[in-house]
């Protein structure tokens, strides 16, 4: 028998109570996800090298580049109170050096549109996609990442920062480090098989191979968010990040996002449990020290045995990424990140890639009933935005894995809310779930 350190709730204190006052409601998305036509960032580039690990490329995603106004208002006429979404760097910066006005005055009407409809923005300044020209310098691992970054925020801070309340600088930093020490795939993978969605059909994937191998990119076929840096560069970049943010207008406040896996021990796993979840996790969580708040993302649970990762257990339900639908990880991650990071936590991703929209909603309710727990022992968590609020482009894994509160038409990008938007905005009028 699997033995396993579950951690359960240290409060027996009702989740059903109402949240915090000005508790933030809202949903979340990341710009090359959803905007379409991101052409100048390295991530476009890996998606049409020859050999692609990508199911399908991004193309022209949601389009929300010119229906953001549209996402807006599902936000708001939901009742949610807040959107999250990126800042691309490859259009604000398409060329070392060069700034377009064009795109900081798109951003800025992104997050005037939000102000307009009383949806408070939540900015990602990075969202895993870079310009190609930083990728070609060596990325993150250039001696000089850390400045390039701080002058990309330094230019977009001085253009919208007087708007925001809200600003994230990287978005998951962590999520090679997780690759490497957990053990998993957080992207579209996951262990031991499950109910993985097909993506597109063989013939639509040998017409994408044939244009690939035409596009003549000299990108890596990898997902460039998959090479990520040791955490010291990392932690520069995002320093340099928070002081260019917090020296422009505006008094948003200032934190990272983690990709924080709930890891549980199994069959006498601790010590590697430890290990893993300390260089995955804990050193990254010392970095928000001192920042306004630390937004947590959690999506499943992993068990890690003596010997590495162990599969799930027989039965569980399963996501369309393949990992387990795991209700708990958002109080254990929160809890978790709490204790280490001593700051604030904005929850900032949290969601369920499914087809059975009746399964998004029962487990980001038993989700929250474990956030209101935390509250309840005292926890600050400022926020929940759901991951997702589009179905989007979910990276390697294309458009077939669906985390969204909202379908979107791949061909007329018409948006479809599903019935979890409408309960998610109810929950968020009322301030609590019952
Ligand atoms: C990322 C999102 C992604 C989600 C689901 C997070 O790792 O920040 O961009 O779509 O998880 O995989």
């Amino acid at each position: 028998m699997v033995q396993c350190d579950d951690r359960s709730e240290t409060t027996t204190r009702p989740a059903t109570e109402p949240f915090p006052d000005g508790f933030l409601w809202g949903a979340s998305t990341a710009g090359h996800q959803i905007e379409g036509g991101n052409l100048s960032s390295d991530m476009w580039g890996s998606e049409w090298a020859e050999g692609s690990v990508f199911a399908e490329p991004s193309g022209d995603a949601c389009d929300s580049y010119h229906r953001f106004a549209e996402d807006v208002a599902l936000v708001a006429d939901a009742g949610l109170g807040a959107y999250r979404f990126s800042i691309e760097w490859s259009r604000v910066e398409p060329e070392d050096g060069w700034i377009s006005r064009a795109a900081l005055d798109h951003y800025r009407r992104v997050i005037g549109e939000c102000r307009e409809r009383d949806v408070t923005p939540v900015v990602s300044f990075n969202h895993f996609s870079t310009p190609r020209w930083f990728a070609d310098r060596g990325g993150w691992t250039s001696g000089d990442a850390a400045e390039r970054f701080g002058r990309y925020c330094e230019v977009t801070a001085g253009h919208v920062g007087d708007l925001i309340e809200w600003a994230c600088t990287l978005n998951e930093p962590n999520l090679s480090a997780a690759l490497r020490h957990i053990g998993v795939a957080p992207v579209g993978g996951g262990v031991g098989g499950g109910d993985v969605h097909p993506g597109p059909t063989e013939a639509e994937r040998a017409r994408i191979a044939e244009l690939r191998a035409r596009s003549a990119q000299t990108y890596p076929a990898t997902m460039p968010a998959f090479q990520g840096a040791p955490v010291e560069v990392m932690a520069a970049a995002h320093r340099r990040g928070v002081e260019a943010i917090r020296s422009g207008p505006g008094d948003a406040k200032v934190g990272w996002t983690l990709a924080l896996i709930d890891v549980q021990a199994v069959d006498g796993g601790e010590a590697r449990r430890d290990e893993a979840v300390e260089l995955a996790q804990g050193v990254w969580l010392d970095v928000s020290a001192g920042d306004d708040f630390v937004g947590v993302q959690t999506y499943t649970r992993e068990r890690i045995g003596p010997d590495g990762i162990v599969a799930r257990p027989d039965g569980a339900e399963t996501m369309l990424t393949g990992w387990e639908v795991y209700p708990p990880a958002l109080e254990h991650s929160v809890r978790a990140a709490a204790a280490r990071a001593g700051v604030p936590v904005l929850v900032t991703e949290h969601g369920c890639a499914t087809d059975d929209d009746e399964l998004r909603i029962r487990s980001t309710t038993e989700g929250l009933e474990g956030l209101r727990r935390c509250i309840a022992d005292g926890i600050d968590v400022r926020g929940y935005l759901h991951w997702s609020l589009l179905d989007n482009f979910e990276w390697i894994s294309g458009f077939g894995v669906t985390f969204g509160l909202v379908a979107v038409d791949r061909t007329t990008f018409e948006r479809t809310p599903k019935p979890s938007l409408q309960w998610l905005g109810e929950v968020a009028r009322r301030n609590g779930l019952r």
